[in-house]
């Protein structure tokens, strides 16, 4: 790797904030990135606290080591936190203070063509953000079928073109680079809101190639099983369809946020809100930082153990 595109942390005081309810404590960052928000909660430990460092992405993992220096308190692991329960090792499981999700890509991802992210250089047709993957960029939109092409453009990209877009993108094939995808694009729609509609594809497209929305269900899940009485999660979402799954999931314990009751009529659910208004960026963080612009932090709380009944 050449040079790791500095990434700004988004949110980062409410995160610290909500997520270190006990300087001592054991914590996960779940996705480490560049290790911006790591950085901050290394600061906020004490001594003989633990933070672990997870990332998918090998380039991230490297950068993060070497901004966060050798520091005793942290563990860095490869992999997807889609399995968080299997790679975090056992010694911990039950004894979690908080787990920090900031989920979607970092700007290194985005920046680097090579990649294949970018809509705004030209790159191969790539976006995976592990090499374990299993379908790229390239796979999709070569050789996916014109209704599934469409349905992931407009569930995923929530985009309403979604019919002509996946019909020219087939039209077009092969599609080896990113420009050429972009063009595919561009011939449907031309005008104000193309860069929109083209950033909306390329979302569509990253978040079927890393299965985005499954593995923050997986993820979310898991939590709950490492995660100790009291121990929290923070998510900071980018998109409407994840902020729903965090929502409903802290809601509710399910991803259909439907609370069950007991045979008596209350509530049983192995989660709190702690959030009860969404926080998301001031006006001055966007106009910093605009990748922060549709972020959405909630947190919530693994119910007590005497709150359990
Ligand atoms: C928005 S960045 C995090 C930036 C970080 N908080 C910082 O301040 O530098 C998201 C990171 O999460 C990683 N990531 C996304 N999905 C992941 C997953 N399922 N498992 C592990 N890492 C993931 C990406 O590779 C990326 O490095």
């Amino acid at each position: 790797m050449a040079t790791y595109h500095p990434h700004t942390p988004v949110l980062l005081q409410p995160a610290i904030e909500f997520l270190v309810t006990d300087e001592s404590g054991i914590y996960i960052d779940a996705t480490l990135g560049g290790g911006g928000h790591s950085k901050k909660i290394l600061e906020t430990l004490s001594v003989d606290a633990t933070l672990i460092g997870l990332d998918q992405d090998p380039e991230a993992l490297e950068a993060a080591k070497e901004r966060l220096g050798d520091d005793p308190r942290l563990e860095t692991i490869s992999g997807n936190f889609g399995h968080l329960s299997t790679l975090i090792p056992p010694k911990y499981h039950g004894k979690i203070s908080g787990i920090l999700f900031d989920l979607g890509v970092s700007t290194h991802q985005i920046k680097e063509a090579e990649r294949g992210f970018s809509f705004q250089e030209d790159g191969p047709l790539d976006m995976r953000m592990s090499d374990l993957s299993g379908v790229s960029a390239y796979d999709v939109v070569n050789t996916y079928d014109y209704e599934k092409l469409r349905d992931i453009i407009y569930h995923y990209g929530e985009e309403r073109l979604s019919r002509q877009i996946a019909r020219e993108i087939i039209d077009n094939r092969p599609i080896e680079t990113t420009g050429e995808l972009r063009e595919s694009i561009e011939n449907v729609i031309y005008g104000r809101h193309t860069i929109k509609t083209v950033a909306r594809v390329f979302q569509a497209i990253r978040i079927e190639v890393n299965r985005e929305l499954d593995v923050l269900k997986q993820g979310l899940q898991e939590s709950l099983d490492i995660l100790k009485s009291g121990g929290r999660i923070v998510a900071i979402s980018y998109h409407s369809l994840e902020d729903r799954i965090v929502k409903n999931f802290f809601r509710s314990g399910n991803f259909e946020g439907e609370i069950e009751k007991d045979f008596f009529g209350n509530p049983v659910k192995p989660i709190n809100v702690i959030t009860k208004q969404i926080i998301t960026p001031s006006d001055k963080e966007i106009k910093e930082n605009p990748a922060a612009r549709s972020a959405k932090l909630r947190v919530a709380e693994k119910v007590k153990e005497d709150e359990e009944e």
